[in-house]
């Protein structure tokens, strides 16, 4: 049966991450949450990878794991690894936890794609003015459908 990817990303670092997971397993299909007109029911491997901002998940993604009931992949790309705790626990309730695999692969700082606020938010928070790459890549790079 079919794979698929549903991603979104704001400055780019989820598309990153999905080029690498769709060329390490060989899947075709790929498509940003809000374009996909499918039905997930079809796919037997799903993967979402969404970005955190303000410790929320892509609520478009939010939604499909909520109302599927298959096994599925979360792929969470954030630069904090604490609040991220959080957030899963925040949005999602126990059974669908136990549903989930969820791997955290780091985030990166676009700065050329960030607003002067989000820079300025940036900065204040964690001391980087500069585009920075922490991703994950060896986590990136173990993930497998
Ligand atoms: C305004 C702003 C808020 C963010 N909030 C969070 C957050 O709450 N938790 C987190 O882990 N990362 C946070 N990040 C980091 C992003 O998740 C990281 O930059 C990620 O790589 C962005 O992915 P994208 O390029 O696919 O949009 C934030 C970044 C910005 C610019």
């Amino acid at each position: 049966m079919k794979s698929v990817i549903l991603f979104e990303t704001k400055t780019g670092t989820s598309r990153k991450c999905v080029e690498i997971i769709q060329n390490n397993n060989n899947i075709s299909e790929v498509y940003k949450v809000s374009s996909f007109t499918g039905d997930l029911k079809n796919y037997k491997n799903i993967i979402l990878v969404s970005p955190i901002y303000m410790g929320q998940i892509n609520k478009q993604i939010v939604k499909h794991i909520q109302s599927g009931n298959q096994n599925m992949q979360l792929v969470l790309v954030g630069t904090n690894t604490k609040p991220y705790n959080e957030t899963i626990h925040n949005t999602f309730d126990k059974s669908t936890l136990e549903r989930i695999k969820i791997t955290h692969v780091g985030g990166a700082y676009n700065f050329d794609k960030l607003n002067f606020l989000q820079k300025f938010i940036i900065k204040k928070m964690t001391g980087i003015s500069e585009t920075t790459d922490l991703l994950k890549y060896d986590v990136l790079k173990s993930i497998t459908c």
